[in-house]
């Protein structure tokens, strides 16, 4: 049941899905690398990151469901847990991300080679989204990369993103 959608728009928006939940499950496995390693305030940002996910798909659950299609769910992969170090840690985080711009790209390509104007405009959220998840990545990788072998410093950063709030 593909309501309004093209049959690969309609297959693309659901891998999307799936993809949100796989990030989702990226940052809460970081989240739990980050506690174990008493980076407190680093596993509150990434667990913060986890649940702007889970709203991801789900943005994209009710959106399927309102164009009059049925979404199916797919499997999601177990993903990494160990990094060697915070800067790995948000490193890996950022190339996730820009993977991530490639798949909404792929989405707006779809989208508009099928003339299908109400998901163009939907993905429009999540275009803008990318490029800010992106340079929060970027600044957090800058500072670490500053940061370098200073414990000290480490500590203060990680108090300054436990102060991070849910958007
Ligand atoms: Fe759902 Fe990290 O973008």
């Amino acid at each position: 049941m593909t309501g309004k959608f093209s049959e690969r728009m309609y297959k693309a928006l659901n891998e999307q899905i799936r993809n949100e939940y796989f990030s989702a499950y990226l940052y809460l496995s970081m989240s739990a690398c980050c506690y174990a390693k008493n980076l407190t305030g680093m596993a509150h940002w990434f667990r913060v990151q986890y649940e702007e996910e889970l709203s991801h798909g789900d943005k994209i659950f009710k959106y399927i469901t309102e164009r009059g299609a049925k979404v199916e769910l797919l499997q999601i992969d177990r993903p990494p847990c160990e990094w060697a170090s915070a800067l790995e840690m948000y490193k890996n985080a950022l190339t996730h991300e820009q993977y991530v711009t490639g798949l909404i790209n792929n989405l707006v390509k779809i989208a508009g080679e099928d003339k299908d104007y109400a998901t163009l405009s939907f993905l429009q959220w999540f275009v803008d989204e990318q490029v800010e998840e992106e340079a929060n990545d970027e600044a957090i990788i800058a500072q670490l990369e500053m940061i370098g072998e200073s414990k000290g410093s480490l500590l203060f950063l990680d108090r300054q993103l436990g102060k991070r709030k849910e958007d």
